[in-house]
């Protein structure tokens, strides 16, 4: 783990050193003017607070202002501008390139605090569901169950001339038998046990049967999957994943056919659900108040994976999520 962090640190400041050596060779290149390479040079700095952070910010502007002064500020190849004008040039553009980099990097953070909010609160309503499925279906069913054997101590002890009430009995029986189906039924859809017992695959394939029955799309399933190499959080993940694309196809799509696959790709895990139904607009698959699609896209960059959508008109939509395996096992394990 620390070596991995060492070496993704040295990559970072590798590509940031490349950045400014870039804008360096513009510059030169095209003989910018001072202010102007002054401004070019604020870019590096951006770019490395977006995506590497503050550290990276700060290391892109006292570089870039050694570079800058070196190149470009009179004398050129020296350090030691001739003109005090020039010292204050460099002055104001470390402060301008530091207060850039520090903004960038608040909005990065901010950005990366909501998305590990969006994840907590993604977790906790999936222990809250599994908290809830379970006691619906230990505490409701076994009531039920009592009460069903209580009736049928009951309709033991009834005497000859009670028989009547047989029949009325049975309907009572039958109805429990109806309630414990349907408890069955809720506390399954609110998280399907068999995710845990059997795994992900098997969870598909009964999603899928129940699905062919509700819809009457035809529905087909590919796997070269192994249950075990998931962990919980990620079959979930892509579990409910599936079942939001199949919900927007049992919506929108007006589909016949509908297939599924799940493989092991160089190291990724690709989950991709295919419909030959009317095809997503463009428009629609980037429309940023298309709630379902953000909230996969969401779950996938938990694992540091990511989603693509593509539709043709008239010819079906293709929704792809692809997660590395490693990183997401490592992220949850
Ligand atoms: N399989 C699909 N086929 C055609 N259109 C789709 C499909 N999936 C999604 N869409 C389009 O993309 C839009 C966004 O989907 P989504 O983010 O899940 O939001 P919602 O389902 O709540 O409308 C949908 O309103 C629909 O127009
Ligand atoms: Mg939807």
């Amino acid at each position: 783990m620390q070596k991995t962090i060492w070496r993704l640190s040295v990559t970072q400041l590798l590509l940031t050193i490349l950045l400014v050596l870039a804008v360096t060779a513009i510059g030169r290149v095209f003989s910018f003017d001072i202010v102007n390479v002054a401004l070019c040079y604020i870019l590096p700095v951006l770019i490395s607070a977006v995506l590497w952070g503050r550290a990276f910010s700060l290391f892109a502007a006292v570089l870039s202002v050694l570079i800058f002064d070196f190149f470009f500020v009179p004398p050129a190849f020296g350090f030691r501008p001739d003109d005090p004008r020039d010292f204050v040039i460099l002055a104001i553009f470390l402060i301008v390139a530091v207060v850039t980099g520090t903004i960038a990097t608040r909005l990065r953070n901010e950005r990366e605090r909501l998305r590990a909010l969006a994840s907590r609160l993604e977790s906790i309503r999936e222990e809250e569901r599994s908290r809830i499925a379970r006691e619906i279906h230990d505490e409701l069913g076994q009531a039920l169950t009592g009460l069903k054997i209580d009736l049928l101590r009951l309709s033991r002890r009834l005497t000859k001339d009670q028989e009547g009430l047989v029949g009325e009995i049975h309907a009572m029986g039958k109805l429990i038998d109806n309630e414990i189906q349907i408890i069955r039924k809720i506390s399954s859809e609110l998280r399907p046990g068999i995710l845990d017992d059997l795994g992900l695959v098997s969870t598909i394939e009964w999603h899928l049967e129940d699905f062919k029955k509700r819809t009457e799309i035809q529905a087909e399933f590919v796997t070269t999957l192994e249950d075990r190499n998931l962990n919980r959080d990620l079959s979930t993940a892509l579990f409910r994943i599936l079942q939001e694309t199949l919900t927007n196809v049992i919506r929108h799509a007006q589909a016949t056919y509908v297939k599924v696959s799940i493989k092991e790709d160089a190291g990724d895990i690709v989950l991709t659900v295919e419909d030959n139904g009317k095809g997503i607009p463009d428009r629609a698959a980037f429309d940023p108040k298309a709630l379902g699609l953000l909230g996969i896209r969401e779950r996938a960059l938990i694992y540091g994976g990511e989603l693509q959508v593509t539709g043709s008109k008239g010819r079906g939509t293709k929704i792809a999520v692809k997660i590395p395996l490693r990183e997401a096992q490592k992220h949850h394990a």
